[in-house]
C-alpha cells in the first residue's frame, strides 16, 4: 500500500511567489519527490490582513491540494504557518508541516545569549507564533519581533541589492544591532533572497526557515514511510489564482529553476 501512496505528490502553497523559496530548498532536499504548488496570486499579500482572512484563503487552498491527492501538506507561507496550522491539522488529513517550529528549534539551537529576534510581516510578528515556538522550547529565550513590511514588495520588484534595500534594511534592522541578539530568524518566504543584505548589516547567524523546513519534511516523510522509493521522473505543477505570466517571470528567480506546467485556478472569491 506504502508504494502506491508514496508515489502520491507533496502539496506546497503559498500565498503568492514566495513560497518557491522553500520548494527550492524541498527540490535540494528531495529531488525525487512529485510536488504540487498553489500560490494563491490573486490575494496575495497575506502578511497585511486579519487572521480570520488568512484562515479563510488557507483553508481553501489546503482543500483544494487535497482534491489533487497529496500524501502530505506543508504551508510554506509563514503568515498562514503563524496563523492557520492548528486548524489546518484538525481538518486535514495528511501531516501538515508550516514554517514556523522548524525555524523556532533551528534558532534555539543555536542561540548562545538566549537572545532571538524574528523578522516577518506584520500578521506573523503580531500573531507572535515565533516567539511562543521558540519559548515552548526555552522559556529563558528573550524574542524579539519586528515587522518589516516593505521588504516583500521590494523583493518581488527584483531589488535585491543597492541603495533602497540597503536603506529599508539598515532601518529595520537597527533594533537587532542594538539588543545585541546572536541569532536572526528569517520569517518570512521571501527574506533567504535578501539574505546577502541582511547579513552584512546584523552580523549574527541567520536562521532560513525554508531551509529548515524541508529537513522536516524528509524526516516526516522517513518516519512514515512515504518517501518516494521509485526512481524515474519527478513530476512538478504549478497552480496560482491570477494570471500566470507574472508568476513565471518573478518565481524563477525564487525557485532559481523553469516553471512551467502551471495552470490558473479559482479559488473562493477569486
Ligand atoms: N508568504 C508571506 C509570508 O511568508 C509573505 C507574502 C505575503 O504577505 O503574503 O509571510
Amino acid at each position: 500500500m506504502h508504494q502506491v501512496y508514496d508515489e502520491m505528490p507533496i502539496g506546497v502553497f503559498d500565498s503568492g511567489v514566495g513560497g518557491l523559496t522553500v520548494m527550492r530548498e524541498i527540490l535540494k532536499e528531495l529531488p525525487e519527490e512529485h510536488i504540487l504548488y498553489l500560490g494563491d496570486t490573486a490575494r496575495v499579500p497575506y502578511g497585511v490582513r486579519s487572521p480570520e482572512t488568512v484562515m479563510k484563503y488557507s483553508l481553501e487552498n489546503a482543500k483544494f491540494l487535497m482534491s489533487k491527492g497529496i500524501k502530505l501538506l506543508v504551508v510554506a507561507c509563514n503568515t498562514s504557518s503563524a496563523i492557520t496550522l492548528g486548524m489546518l491539522r484538525e481538518k486535514i488529513d495528511v501531516p501538515v508541516i508550516g514554517v514556523v517550529d522548524p525555524g523556532a528549534r533551528a534558532a534555539a539551537a543555536v542561540t548562545e545569549m538566549k537572545r532571538v529576534a524574528v523578522i516577518g510581516t506584520e500578521t506573523t510578528i503580531k500573531s507572535g507564533s515565533y516567539e511562543r515556538a521558540i519559548k515552548s522550547i526555552d522559556d529563558t529565550i528573550e524574542v524579539t519581533g519586528i515587522a518589516c513590511p516593505l521588504f516583500v514588495p521590494l523583493i518581488e520588484e527584483g531589488w535585491l541589492e543597492g541603495d533602497v534595500v540597503n536603506l529599508t534594511a539598515g532601518k529595520y534592522l537597527s533594533a537587532i544591532r542594538s539588543n545585541s541578539v546572536d541569532t536572526l530568524v528569517l520569517g518570512c518566504t521571501h527574506y533567504p533572497m535578501i539574505k546577502n543584505v541582511i547579513e552584512s548589516i546584523v552580523h549574527v547567524p541567520l536562521i532560513d526557515s525554508a531551509v529548515e523546513t524541508a529537513k522536516e519534511v524528509k524526516n516526516v516523510l522517513e518516519l512514515k514511510n512515504i518517501i518516494r522509493k521509485r526512481a524515474g521522473e519527478a513530476a512538478r505543477k504549478f497552480f496560482v489564482t491570477d494570471s500566470p505570466e507574472k508568476f513565471i517571470l518573478v518565481g524563477e528567480r525564487f525557485l532559481d529553476h523553469e516553471i512551467s506546467n502551471i495552470s490558473k485556478i479559482n479559488l473562493g472569491s477569486t
